[in-house]
């Protein structure tokens, strides 16, 4: 699961976020991906600072067992419609590590558009990743 995501988190880490998910009110949605009773991701997006402007990021995980049968992409279309739905910022971005092929796929397959590579402070390092934006 983060292979492509400089390193795991540790047991404390991960509830401290889970925590702060749960209770927090900035703008954006955490949204489980179910088939189902079965829980087999989770979808997102929040707001992120590009240059003067705010825009809306996007992240996606799929669990190992259920990786490769379609589930993120169809769970991305489905994201991207409840951000429009928000009409709040111009675009949404995704800034994948440049070697994260089926994340990569993903952003292509949903129409965004690669904007180019950008190092991204994640995690206590640095990522080369890709910028890819959907235009709203
Ligand atoms: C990225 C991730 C969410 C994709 O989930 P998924 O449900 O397996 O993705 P899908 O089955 O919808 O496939 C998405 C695309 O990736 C391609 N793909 C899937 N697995 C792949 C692989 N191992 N290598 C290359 N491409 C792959 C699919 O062919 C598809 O592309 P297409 O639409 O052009 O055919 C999943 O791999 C994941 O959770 N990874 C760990 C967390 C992570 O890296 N999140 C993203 C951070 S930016």
């Amino acid at each position: 699961m983060t292979a492509h995501q400089v390193r795991a988190e540790s047991d404390e880490e991960l509830e401290k976020r889970h925590t702060r998910y749960l209770r927090t009110d900035a703008p954006g949605q955490v949204l489980v991906v179910c088939d189902g009773d079965a829980v087999v991701g989770s979808v997102a997006f929040w707001e992120h600072t590009d240059g003067d402007d705010v825009v809306w990021e996007a992240g996606w995980s799929i669990l190992p067992e259920f990786q490769g049968r379609g589930y993120a992409g169809r769970a991305l279309e489905a994201l991207i419609g409840v951000i429009r739905s928000e009409g709040t910022h111009s675009a949404v971005h995704a800034y994948p590590s440049v070697d994260n092929a089926p994340s990569n796929a993903l952003c292509r397959r949903a129409g965004f558009v690669l904007r180019g590579t950008t190092p991204f402070p994640f995690r206590g390092g640095v990522l080369l990743s890709n910028d890819w934006v959907l235009e709203l």
